[in-house]
């Protein structure tokens, strides 16, 4: 018997084994938007504590006391100051700028970026090549203190704000570099009824992710639809 063998390997932990966040405050930056205050919504009706975030503080309470459900509005800096985790759902436009203001109030809280860098032309929608690969790369790149994922991509903002649909029909998918990380996003997706969150690798790979909305964007004018996805045998 070698020493090796007497080593007792550590149980593999169950995937599905998923923390409790629903004590977390999450923020969600450009939470006056569509993608923005559907999240709220979704997590705010399952109780969740949200404060939606906007350049204009009033804007952020007029679609705070709008959406209810004890969601709170504020500027984005006092967003992200007072949250947990920090939903980033700004048009791609504005996500380096944004970020790059806010590294100090970012620092340490968990970012979850669910912004699709993409261009519109007369053939549709197609995905542009971020200089860091992806904007969740450039985000991790401009918030070297703060704890980076991508997830929320792939979701309809009009399935998320509409109250008499009760369940989120869709997979989403969770990048980071840090399993304790992605742990955590997944349990916040697997909050809302009907959603559940799949780790889906790291950052390096967020690229065809952003990318893939191009794609439903697609699907969506062709089938008249509200497309979601699954990930299945897991
Ligand atoms: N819509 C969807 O179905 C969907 C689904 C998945 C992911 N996403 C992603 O989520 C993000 C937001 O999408 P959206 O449709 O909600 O966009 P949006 O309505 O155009 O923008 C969201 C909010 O961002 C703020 N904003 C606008 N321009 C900005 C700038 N230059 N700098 C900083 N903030 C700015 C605005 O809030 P204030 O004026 O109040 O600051 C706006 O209400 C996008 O990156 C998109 O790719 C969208």
């Amino acid at each position: 018997m070698t020493s090796n063998d007497s080593v007792q390997k550590a149980p593999a932990k169950d995937p599905w084994e998923l923390p409790d966040v629903s004590g977390l405050v999450v923020g969600v930056l450009g939470g006056t938007g569509d993608q923005g205050r559907g999240l709220a919504y979704r997590l705010a009706r399952a109780g969740q504590k949200v404060i939606i975030g906007s350049r204009a503080a009033e804007r952020a309470q007029t679609a705070a006391d709008e959406l209810g459900h004890g969601v709170e509005g504020a500027e984005n800096a006092e967003c992200a100051r007072r949250s947990d985790i920090v939903i980033v759902a700004v048009p791609w436009d504005g996500h380096g700028k944004t970020l790059e203001a806010l590294r100090e109030e970012l620092s340490g809280k968990l970012v979850v970026d669910c912004v699709n860098p993409l261009g519109f032309d007369k053939k549709g929608a197609y995905a542009l090549k971020p200089e860091e690969g992806s904007a969740a790369e450039q985000a991790a790149a401009l918030l070297p203190d703060s704890r980076v994922t991508a997830a929320f991509h792939h979701l309809s903002a009009v399935l998320l704000q509409d109250p008499a649909v009760e369940e989120i029909d869709t997979d989403v998918m969770v990048l980071g570099e840090a399993r304790a990380d992605t742990d955590i996003v997944q349990a916040l997706a697997a909050r809302i009824p009907g959603m559940r969150g799949v780790f889906a690798g790291r950052l390096r790979n967020a690229h065809q992710v952003e990318s893939l909305v191009a794609n439903l964007i697609s699907v969506n004018r062709r089938y008249k639809a509200h497309a979601g996805l699954r990930v299945t045998d897991v």
